[in-house]
């Protein structure tokens, strides 16, 4: 039997970094999606075939084998073998996995693409070996599996890709569901230049070490914005809303987790009429969104496609994860 499960990608809105430090962030998740499909095996081998990363090989045990570049297979195929491996651990039968992944979330670039394949795979393992294992689950077990990746993530991304919508999130405390009566319009700029979350999680921890009595009120700045924005949204007061933005992205700056081709790509799109504009994500490259209005999506779509930012225009996606049977 083949099961499969999908889940989305996301952005966040505001506080990112600062959610890190347990400083609340509103995240929303998009209509793009990561696509797995499980099926059980009767030996213990867990196979991990990734379309997108052209990558695929097998675990068994603490044994790896790929006909691909070894190392470089096993680095970005483990994080989905901990999700595939904590899952069947959570039943007593001794059974293995194939596990097929494609994705339409570009990774590395701040849309929560791994997230979303830890989530998705729990929950098509999950599914495939009889359990009902409940979203807080999922959601758990993707976490451990994205401790692999970015060290001590959050939980913001596999929250988001569980359960869609738009969430306020606080690490520790959980969620709770926005409101909004807009169909936001959003448009994300993408600098194409990959980088690493973890690594720019430590800088923040670093600058934070070193200079706490600045970075401490930045931090919580970010936290403020956050909940203005939190009730900007649910009064549907989007010009309010594009200025937190505005503010949000240069605390980011001095946070120095921007990049001079965000910095870039957020100016455009503020000239060409965006409510505000910031980086997404971890930053350092990676991707920016512009809140627009419906009338200038286009207009700013096509700003960002000339500084080439390769534009996308999203819409957010009230389903989180879903499994089905085919
Ligand atoms: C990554 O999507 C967002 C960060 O705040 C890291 C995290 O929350 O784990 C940069």
């Amino acid at each position: 039997m083949k099961v499969y499960a999908s889940a989305p990608g996301k952005v966040i809105l505001c506080g990112e970094h600062a959610v890190v430090f347990s400083e609340p962030a509103i995240v929303m998740a998009i209509n793009r999606r990561a696509f797995v499909c499980a099926e059980l095996r009767n030996d213990n081998t867990i196979h991990i075939s990734s379309k997108d990363l052209n990558l695929s090989g097998d675990f068994t045990g603490r044994r790896f084998k790929s006909e691909a570049d070894e190392s470089e297979a096993a680095v970005r195929l483990r994080p989905i073998w901990v999700a595939a491996r904590k899952t069947l651990e959570l039943s007593n039968k001794n059974l293995g996995v194939n596990v097929f992944i494609h994705s339409e979330i570009p990774p590395s670039i701040g849309l929560g693409s791994s997230a979303a394949v830890a989530v998705a795979t729990v929950a098509a393992v999950g599914r495939a070996i009889g359990l009902r294992v409940s979203r807080e689950e999922i959601c758990s077990v993707a976490h451990e599996a994205e401790k692999i990746v970015h060290g001590q993530p959050s939980g913001i991304d596999t929250s988001i890709s569980t359960y869609g919508g738009v969430i306020a999130f606080r690490r520790n405390e959980g969620f709770v569901r926005l409101k909004t009566h807009v169909n936001l319009s959003v448009v994300i700029g993408n600098t194409k230049i990959e980088r690493s979350t973890g690594d720019l999680v430590r800088h923040v921890y670093q600058l934070r070490e070193l200079y706490p009595n600045v970075i401490n009120p930045l931090i919580h700045a970010i936290g403020h914005i956050s909940v203005m924005a939190a009730e900007a949204l649910r009064r549907d007061n989007l010009s309010q809303l594009g200025d937190l933005m505005n503010i949000n992205h240069g605390l980011l700056v001095a946070l120095g987790v921007s990049h001079e081709k965000l910095d870039q790509l957020v100016a455009v799109a503020r000239r060409a009429g965006a409510l505000g504009a910031k980086l997404t994500g971890a930053g350092g490259g990676g991707c920016m969104i512009a809140l627009t209005t419906p009338g200038k999506t286009k207009l700013v779509a096509a700003a960002l496609s000339r500084a080439g930012g390769d534009p996308l225009i999203i819409r957010g996606s009230a389903g989180g994860v879903r499994t089905w049977v085919a």
